[in-house]
């Protein structure tokens, strides 16, 4: 296929990235020979893998259909990945065609892929950030321009607060974001944990974190609710993901929910 349009110069080809093994699991074309390599050991290790990134997309969809269901129509999406099929922007601007939504990731091919997406959509973008540097993000003059701070908005901060291995700089980061915004705004995050986990299969995670440049850190549901600290937790509160509103029979996981290994909520500033 033709990268050209979302391969930005200067990227490294010799390390996987974990956006690109994330878009290969859950069927995308945006990734390179050396993420699929690692993805592969990863699916052999953890043969739950692709079914546990369909259900962090679908957690994605629903809960950006029910905050579009609350009015919000403006969303910061941290640690956004590549895009694939069901985006923030497809989904909340199917629900109201105004809805203005700007993408976050540390990842350049993310961040490359998502701006030639979204070059003919004027109430989206992408830019390149780090979620440890809350202030930046929020300062980022993209943002500025797109989003109105004195109006509720969404942060989403989906199976990405894990790679922020120090407890202290997690909260501290939702903390500084929270403060940025209004009340009524709301803040969704999922993340993952071994609560409830067979050790076979804490093993082979940890097996696959130790092969990729930035091992996650998977936190319980006690450390993971202080995440929610000063937020009204909406129903049905801090579950896993299968079980956040689900649609129907056939969501993923639903039999079986502490097999997605992780832990989702949102939350709404009083
Ligand atoms: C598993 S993907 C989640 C994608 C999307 N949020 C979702 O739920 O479908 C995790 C993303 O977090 C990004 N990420 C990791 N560390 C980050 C950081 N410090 N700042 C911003 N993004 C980060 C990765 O590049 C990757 O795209």
């Amino acid at each position: 296929m033709n990268t050209d349009a979302w391969m930005p110069g200067g990227v490294a080809l010799d390390r996987p990235s974990a956006a690109r093994i994330y878009d290969y699991a859950l069927g995308g074309y945006h990734n390179f020979e050396i993420d699929r390599l690692m993805a592969e050991k990863l699916f052999a290790l953890y043969p739950d893998a692709r079914l546990a990134a369909q259900a962090c997309r679908a957690f994605l969809r629903r809960v950006v259909n029910f905050l579009a269901t609350q009015g919000i129509d403006q969303f910061l999406d941290i640690g956004s990945g590549i895009p694939t099929v069901g985006n923030v922007h497809e989904v909340a601007q199917n629900a109201n065609p105004a809805a203005r939504v700007v993408y976050m990731d540390i990842d350049p091919v993310a961040v490359a892929h998502s701006k030639a997406i979204l070059k003919d959509n004027p109430n989206a973008t992408a830019i390149r950030g780090d979620v440890r540097q809350p202030e930046q993000i929020l300062n980022h003059v993209e943002v500025r321009s797109l989003l109105d701070f004195s109006k509720p908005m969404a942060v989403l901060l989906l199976t990405m607060l894990h790679f922020v291995t120090d407890d202290d700089q997690a909260i501290g980061t939702v903390r500084t974001l929270r403060h940025a915004l209004v009340p009524g705004s709301y803040i969704a995050i999922s993340h993952g944990t071994y609560d409830n986990a067979p050790s076979e299969v804490i093993k082979q995670v940890e097996e696959i974190g130790k092969g990729t440049p930035t091992p996650p850190k998977y936190r319980s549901q006690a450390q993971i609710r202080e995440l929610f600290e000063e937020l009204e937790v909406v129903e049905p509160g801090l579950v896993y993901l299968s079980l956040w509103r689900p649609e129907g029979p056939d969501d993923v996981f639903l039999d079986w929910p502490e097999r997605s290994l992780t832990w989702g909520g949102v939350g709404r500033k009083v």
